[in-house]
């Protein structure tokens, strides 16, 4: 195992264990977690874009549970990927967050002297989101 790969496994399983020892409910997993403390404020907690934010926006932020339905039932990822990382600007104006900017920023604040691999932290975590919002998806 790299050992970037070890840094990324042990900051997990902290991060995972902290809510075990505050809370007896059952353990949200990460791309949950990360979803309801950076993207349900406008994209609300079920993903169909009520957040309480919502209203206060230009645009209002999309349905993310249709996402499949509207691409002939098949999830669409590397579109998705793209749209949370925010790489390449796109056109027009952008209310949602660049949130691969974001997780750069935090890795270097979170691991100022660790060695770890930038692109993998981004990468876990929009990861990790992806995997929530297949589990959104409307049937
Ligand atoms: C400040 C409000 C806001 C936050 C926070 C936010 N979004 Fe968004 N999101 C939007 C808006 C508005 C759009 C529509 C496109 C645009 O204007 O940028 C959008 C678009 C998207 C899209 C494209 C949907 C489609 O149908 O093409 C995805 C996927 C998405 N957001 C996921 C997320 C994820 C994941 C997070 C958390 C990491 C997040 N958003 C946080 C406001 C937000």
């Amino acid at each position: 195992m790299q050992s970037s790969t070890r840094i990324m496994l042990a900051a997990a399983l902290a991060l995972g264990a902290m809510p075990l020892a505050v809370t007896a409910q059952p353990r949200p997993d990460f791309g949950q977690r990360e979803f309801n403390a950076k993207c349900a404020v406008c994209h609300g907690l079920d993903g169909k874009g009520a957040g309480p934010l919502a209203a206060h926006l230009k645009k209002a932020p999309p349905d993310l549970t249709t996402m499949a339905q509207r691409n002939g039932g098949v999830f669409p990822v590397a579109k998705t990927y793209a749209a949370i990382e925010g790489a390449g600007g796109g056109h027009g104006t952008r209310e949602m967050p660049v949130w691969g900017l974001d997780y750069t920023i935090q890795a270097a604040e979170q691991l100022p002297d660790l060695p770890y691999n930038q692109a993998q932290f981004v990468r876990t975590r929009i990861m990790a989101l992806l995997e929530h919002l297949t589990r959104l998806q409307a049937k």
